[in-house]
């Protein structure tokens, strides 16, 4: 790996630049507005890909956004990692938060500034320089498959239904994903859980109009009124969330898998200081890391209805709305989690207001195995570039799509991800330190050689 470790430190510049061109279009996967820029970053990628050298690059329509196929098969005896990632990003509002746009990417003490540079897009490109290094030093241990999908973000809709139809295309023996966090450039460590989803949207709604609220208030349910205390009554005193049957499968840690836990690092001051809190919440009787990592929680994401305009209007609103995800940890079920929800909410609300629950993306919760040859030979490539083995470590996000390739292809997932908390994924100054994503080029390349040699072994 020699030649392919001295090809990137000479091509640093251009994989930069390379990056922000990608960083450039406004993939917005949420936004119907952005539909063409979606188009146009997939291309982006292919013709990346084109020139790293992969064959049979396609960019795969779907009923929603693309996917961007590719590989590099050298030998069908060797074996195949499928490098997923996605090329979608959040919505960037609000835009006034931003030191500098999104969708200009801009350097500061050293990081990347710009919607997407470590959720994913800076993720994904170190592996398409990390091949492009390998391909040009015939470095290149063992056959390579991309799919890069366009619609992570909004619960990888079309990606389950491209899986299932295209079973031979995608036969490999390792997916590897750069799409996590590690707990500091210091502190390196890679994900083996990630929590599933379930999220709905619910809807309100009280009188058949809005009302003067002096004429009829006190007399008829204010459907925001109501919603609030029962948002509110689905956590108890504890905080544990109320939703009957809701902790039935979790499978609860073991002593030792707790102690093991509590070994990693975590400042709880640094923490406070960077959210500007006073103090931490949650579940009573659990570590913060315990909390992100372990355990399942319920959220309101988003709350509207009445009036919100300027000044006063007296009001008694006729609809209140609010979008709720709960994050599932093992062995949670996403669509059980959504009837139990379904059920619970309907049950609790009084007579005087209608309840209509609409589901949208869920996804399972994962684990993956600690004693894997992709665990080894992850945790030997991070090994050989921080200088330090990394600690496992629970991830509070969630990739659905994970579970989905465990159970139709068969396929294990190793969480090789690069970035840290502080790169405010899905927030106003996302950022992905220049450190990381020249690092993440010079550990894939030991990924896939010990990974190559561990399999033949
Ligand atoms: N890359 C994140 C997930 C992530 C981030 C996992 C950090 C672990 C550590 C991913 O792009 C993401 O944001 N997923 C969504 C899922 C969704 C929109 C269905 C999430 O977790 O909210
Ligand atoms: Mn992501
Ligand atoms: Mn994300």
């Amino acid at each position: 790996m020699e030649n392919t470790q001295r090809f990137i430190n000479e091509n640093k510049d251009r994989f930069l630049e390379e990056l922000f061109a990608l960083l450039r279009i406004p993939s917005i996967s949420a936004d119907t507005a952005y539909k063409q820029d979606m188009v146009t970053a997939a291309e982006y990628v292919k013709k990346k890909l084109e020139e790293a050298g992969a064959n049979n690059v396609e960019v795969c329509p779907t009923p929603g956004h693309p996917i961007v196929y590719g590989e590099k098969i050298i030998d069908p005896s060797l074996p195949t990692i499928l490098v997923y990632g996605h090329y979608d990003v959040q919505p960037a509002v609000p835009l006034e938060l931003w030191t500098t746009p999104p969708f200009d990417p801009t350097i500061r003490n050293e990081r990347i500034y710009a919607r997407g540079a470590c959720d994913d897009k800076g993720q994904v490109y170190m592996h398409v320089k990390a091949f492009e290094a390998m391909m040009k030093n015939g470095e290149l241990p063992c056959n390579i498959k991309f799919m890069i999908e366009g619609e992570e973000e909004t619960g990888s809709t079309n990606l389950g239904p491209f899986c299932i139809a295209n079973k031979e295309k995608l036969k490999s023996d390792v997916i590897l994903i750069s799409d996590t966090s590690m707990l500091a450039n210091d502190i390196p460590s890679i994900d083996v859980g990630l929590r599933g989803l379930s999220y709905v949207e619910v809807e309100l709604t009280g009188p058949n109009r809005d009302l003067h609220s002096g004429v009829y208030g006190g007399a008829v349910a204010n459907p925001i009124n109501i919603l609030t205390k029962m948002i509110a009554s689905m956590h108890d005193e504890n905080n544990h969330i109320t939703i009957p049957g809701f902790y039935d499968d979790v499978i609860a840690l073991s002593a030792e898998e707790r102690a093991e836990m509590a070994k990693a690092p975590f400042d709880l001051e640094a923490y406070k200081k960077d959210l500007d809190i006073a103090d931490a919440w949650g579940e009573k009787g659990y570590s913060i890391m315990e909390r992100t990592g372990t355990r399942p929680t319920l959220d309101v994401n988003g709350i509207w209805g009445g009036y919100t305009g300027e000044g006063s209007k007296t009001v008694l609103p006729s609809k209140a709305f609010a979008k709720i995800s709960m994050r599932l940890v093992p062995n949670q079920n996403s669509d059980k989690i959504t009837r139990l929800f379904t059920e619970h909410f309907k049950r609790i609300a009084p007579a005087g207001v209608k309840v209509e629950v609409t589901p949208h993306h869920g996804g399972d919760p994962v684990l993956t195995p600690t004693d894997s040859l992709e665990f080894k030979a992850a945790s030997m490539a991070i090994e050989k570039t921080f200088g330090k083995n990394p600690i496992p470590t629970r991830g509070g996000g969630s990739i659905p799509i994970v579970a989905l390739f465990e159970r139709e292809l068969g396929v294990k997932s190793v969480l090789m991800g690069f970035g840290l908390d502080i790169d405010a994924l899905h927030s106003p100054n996302e950022s992905y330190g220049l450190f990381n994503f020249y690092k993440g080029i010079e550990t894939i390349p030991y990924f896939f050689k010990y990974y190559t040699e561990l399999k033949k072994a």
